[in-house]
């Protein structure tokens, strides 16, 4: 394969650039020209394509969004958008694409590859939510940023003897939330996997206040079939404990990559462009245990990974 292209689509995550660093230097490294699409698969239709250099991508590692840009594109969804979009690949002589996004990014990768591109799958989503990898771009950084949320959340807390309930993202994954929630010492954790016992929440509530807790903290993940606002209502009337809500939306999408984070974009980036030059059908990449693993594209969106009910257990456990 001659030349490839690279997009980020969908919401950002921190690591993307990372990934889009490790795809254009590893291609040019294996004799391959390299084009940057612009805002994912709207830039796509509209042609906003460009050759990148080795200089293209200076200076980006350790910045947060992408540099690519990124949108949700309603026009990719439509088979004329798909057909446009495979036109603009064939007019730039571009035979593999590497798609960097979550799981709609990769689901519009698998339409184009039924039309006969090559598409490499990379897990870029701060979401933890596909199931064929143990862990995706960004997450790593997000559920970090969160728990620097908790501490500061905690301290005005204590002080003012509150519950306060953190709403986390996730879409219908509690991985930030459970991960954030054991990290951070959160009293109770709420994902969509398990829904609400209003009971059980109260109950830790009065529990901790009985014996001395200065402050109760419940991470929420915006998955939860019942709005923030209305759990802590809820919460404040059942037990008459004064109760706050904080909504952390995108500050949990922005922000430097962790070392983590950096390492799985550039680890399974560069996978990407030696598949694509080794000439490999599409495939998704990702990481299981340490090690960069890669599937069948469609095999891949099939997968399904339970949320792990022994981090659920032990910060259960550890927040009595
Ligand atoms: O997929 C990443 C994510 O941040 C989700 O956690 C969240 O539900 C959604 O994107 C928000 O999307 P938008 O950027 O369209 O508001």
């Amino acid at each position: 394969m001659k030349k490839i292209g690279v997009l980020t689509s969908g919401g950002d995550s921190p690591g993307m650039n990372a990934a889009i660093r490790a795809a254009v230097r590893g291609a040019i490294y294996l004799g391959m020209e390299v084009y940057g699409i612009e805002k994912g698969y709207e830039g796509l239709i509209d042609g906003d394509i460009r050759q990148m250099d080795i200089s293209s991508v200076s200076d980006i590692l350790h910045k947060g969004g992408t540099i690519l840009r990124t949108a949700r594109s309603d026009r990719f969804m439509t088979v004329e958008g798909q057909k446009r979009a495979k036109q603009m690949l064939e007019s730039f002589g571009i035979e593999g694409l590497v798609v960097i996004g979550g799981d709609g990014s990769m689901k519009g990768g698998l339409d184009l590859s039924k039309m006969g591109i090559v598409v490499m799958g990379l897990p870029g989503t701060i979401d933890n939510d596909l199931g064929y990898t143990d862990y995706t771009i960004g997450f790593d950084t997000s559920v970090n940023t969160v728990l620097s949320a908790i501490s500061n959340i905690r301290d005005t807390s204590s002080s003012h003897e509150r519950t306060t309930v953190i709403e986390v993202m996730g879409r219908h994954c509690g991985d930030i939330a459970l991960y954030a929630g054991l990290t951070g010492g959160a009293e109770t954790i709420l994902i969509p996997e398990v829904g609400v016992d209003i009971n059980a929440v109260c109950r830790k509530m009065v529990q901790g206040r009985n014996r001395g807790k200065l402050h109760n903290i419940i991470i929420k993940a915006e998955g939860i079939d019942m709005s923030t606002q209305e759990l802590a209502d809820i919460l404040r009337e059942r037990t008459g404990m004064e109760t706050k809500i904080v909504v952390l939306g995108y500050i949990q999408r922005g922000g430097s990559p962790t070392a983590r984070d950096r390492m799985l974009a550039s680890r399974s980036a560069y996978k990407a462009v030696e598949l694509l030059n080794e000439g490999s059908e599409s495939r998704a990449i990702g990481i299981n245990g340490s090690e960069i693993v890669h599937y069948d594209l469609a095999d891949a969106l099939q997968m399904k990974r339970d949320y792990d009910k022994q981090v659920m257990e032990l910060a259960d456990i550890l927040s009595i």
